[in-house]
């Protein structure tokens, strides 16, 4: 592992590659909605950002990410970007994308996206790919209306520089829920809301239910995660599923809005990452693994008991439960109630959790994966505030209470991984966007699981 920092180089006029191409300057172009994501390749950072209105296929001569690692200097590398567009949901505009390459671990970058003339501001990230601690952010189901307060402090989070990474377990802006046809602002509105953290970390996300219409067309034109590269070998669920390595863990992510039943090209690509994940020489290099999707395989919600809760987790244990097991995974996160909760260790569990269940209050070396639904960031369908009773899910450790919205802030070193789950906001009424800054940072859950 690299010690933070070491190989930056600190000086204010590195000579990298440099594009100057003669900007043609549009009136009111917006350079916006910037954020950004690692791709599959060591040393690089995917940015992209949107300008609405502007024709696509004006974009690839003057569109590029300036970067560096001194502010001052942004021009000392550029990538030019490659633009795209889409009509789905009444999208009319532009979507860029640019790969900051050559990128070292431990350095502090600074960077700008550009079009037309115009820019975005001057965003900063710090690449930890090395690291031997990283700090992440992690929220679900948050849309345009009641997640205010969750965008607030992730904000708030990201300008405090201490967060490297943010992991979205899906439903990304429900756009879905406003009119067919004209309902692609939602996802613009979205991630402008979310840009200044989206922009400051790694923004890395799985689809959701909600990101199903138009054949998850603003998912895949918006959010490009390090799928494998397109070739013959590769198949259309290709870009649903992804690993990465980032500090001392190992994250792997899967779509649960595609199959996943063994056998399954989803279920191959889960087996064999997992496999090689905790293989003796990368457990050493990378001592934790988290694996996150949108539907839970463990939930306690009342409402949605029958069907989510009990009939669908137990197809999803049934499909992978014994993949997670046997790479001794450490975090399944995911969202998809609109909740808060957490489980002890546990596995096995069969049917309505009534039997099977082995559960162990043991967080050193746990001998089985812990389970967290996180999907309280905040939407225009409200929170969820009903729960089974205590007795009936023998491996609940914690749940939020009432309407309240919520996100989780998690530390990583070689030996611990410190979770906290904290209230980002109150008073959430499905429909509306009333939802108040009453309990704000009030820590709900803190956990740490340790090992060595
Ligand atoms: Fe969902």
């Amino acid at each position: 592992m690299v010690v933070a920092g070491r190989s930056c180089s600190g000086t204010r006029t590195t000579l990298a590659f440099t594009v100057v191409v003669a900007p043609i300057i549009f009136a009111s172009v917006v350079v916006e909605q910037t954020h950004i994501a690692l791709t599959r390749n060591r040393g690089e950072m995917l940015a992209t950002w949107v300008v609405l209105g502007a024709p696509a296929s004006i974009g690839d001569l003057d569109a590029q990410v300036l970067y560096g690692e001194d502010d001052l200097n942004l021009t000392s590398s550029s990538a030019l970007a490659v633009d795209h567009s889409y009509t789905d949901g009444g999208f009319n505009g532009t979507i860029f994308e640019a790969t900051m390459t050559g990128l070292k671990d431990g350095c502090k970058y600074f960077y700008q996206t550009t079009a037309h003339g115009a820019s975005s501001p001057t965003f900063h990230f710090t690449y930890k790919v090395d690291h031997e601690s990283i700090r992440f952010l992690s929220y679900g189901d948050m849309g345009i209306k009641n997640s205010h307060g969750t965008y607030r402090m992730t904000n708030e989070d990201a300008r405090s520089g201490d967060y490297d990474l943010l992991i979205n377990v899906g439903d990304t802006s429900y756009a879905d829920d406003y009119k067919k046809d004209h309902n692609a602002f939602a996802f613009d509105a979205h991630f402008r809301n979310i840009e200044p953290h989206a922009s400051a970390m790694p923004f890395m996300a799985v689809p959701g239910n909600h990101e199903k219409q138009y054949n998850f067309a603003g998912y895949l034109n918006r959010l490009r995660m390090p799928a494998p590269p397109r070739t013959a070998n590769t198949t259309a669920l290709s870009r649903f599923y992804y690993s990465f390595d980032y500090g001392p863990a190992h994250f792997v992510s899967y779509s649960s809005e595609h199959t996943f039943v063994p056998g399954s090209e989803q279920w191959q690509f889960l087996s064999s990452d997992l496999m090689a994940a905790s293989l003796p020489a990368a457990r050493l290099r990378r001592p934790w693994i988290i694996v996150w999707s949108h539907r839970p395989l463990y939930c306690s919600d009342s409402l949605t008991w029958a069907t989510r809760c009990t009939k669908e987790a137990e197809l999803y244990r049934a499909n992978i439960e014994d993949l997670l097991v046997a790479a001794k995974v450490d975090l399944h996160i995911s969202g998809h109630n609109h909740q808060y909760e957490r489980s002890f260790p546990v596995a096995g569990c069969k049917g309505a959790y009534t039997s099977g269940c082995n559960v162990s209050q043991n967080l050193h070396n746990a001998p089985w994966p812990v389970f967290i639904v996180n999907g309280a960031g905040g939407n225009i369908e409200g929170i969820e505030p009903t729960w089974m009773p205590d007795k009936r899910v023998p491996f609940r450790a914690v749940h939020d209470q009432g309407l309240h919205t919520g996100y989780a802030r998690v530390s990583v070193n070689r030996t611990s991984l410190d979770w906290t789950f904290l209230y980002s906001g109150a008073g959430v009424v499905p429909g509306l966007n009333v939802s108040s800054d009453k309990d704000a940072g009030k820590v709900i859950d803190h956990f740490m699981l340790t090992k060595g």
